[in-house]
């Protein structure tokens, strides 16, 4: 089976040394292509800029910064996909404008104007064609469960895994986690808290072989 990784944050840039980004390391996005590679599947992993190395045994690994290049890769490699897991955090926002030079303190205020970045998750929902299989991650402090069935709906995955951010020991940055995966079918299962390269494992199993 192709399978085809994005991880890791984005970086919009402000002017040539600053940007705009998040807290993710990468760390689950990686932990899932090794368990693709674990099962013998011909992995892309699109990483955004993570201190992890390239797991080893990847068909292709693609460096990118921004979201504008991680939806550039991502399409360009979707079409030879089986199984796609969206565990990037990409940036929701980014500078109208990327000054060309270094901007200068002044005394006062400094107004960012920020624009949206495209949705990579919607727009690869829109390419689905009949067999691949599409996986979203959504991170929420609220409401988890109705946020992360809606964007299952709107983005059209197959599969949604939901975490909890915020509480103390999972989540961004840790190398544990606890996910609730939901079925576009309605089926719900609970990852309880564990080392995210064990429950990327159980998340493959669950995905690729339904019981
Ligand atoms: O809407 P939200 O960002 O919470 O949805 C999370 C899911 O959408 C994740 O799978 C994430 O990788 C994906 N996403 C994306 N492009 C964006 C924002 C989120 O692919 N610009």
């Amino acid at each position: 089976m192709n399978v085809l990784i994005n991880a890791g944050p984005t970086r919009e840039s402000i002017d040539p040394v600053r940007f705009i980004s998040n807290r993710s390391t990468g760390k689950m996005g990686y932990a899932i292509a090794e368990a693709a590679l674990k099962l013998g599947h011909a992995v892309t992993l699109v990483s955004g800029p993570v201190s992890l190395a390239a797991p080893e045994g990847l068909a292709r690994f693609v460096r990118i910064e921004s979201a504008a290049e991680m939806a550039e890769a991502m399409k360009q490699a979707m079409p030879g996909a089986d199984l796609i897991v969206l565990c990037a955090a990409v940036a929701d926002y980014r500078p109208v404008v990327c000054s060309s030079s270094k901007i200068k303190k002044g005394e006062g205020r400094l107004i960012l104007e920020l624009e949206r970045t495209e949705d990579i998750a919607l727009s690869l929902g829109k390419r689905k064609r009949a067999g691949q299989i599409l996986v979203g991650f959504a991170a929420e402090t609220d409401d988890l469960e109705s946020n992360a069935l809606r964007k299952m709906r709107e983005k059209n995955f197959d599969w949604i895994a939901a975490n909890e951010v915020g509480k103390p020991g999972r989540g961004f940055a840790s190398d544990n986690n606890a996910l609730t995966l939901y079925a576009a079918d309605g089926r719900r299962f609970n990852l309880e808290l564990k080392p995210k390269k064990v429950l990327a494992g159980e998340l493959l199993s669950l995905i690729l072989n339904p019981l």
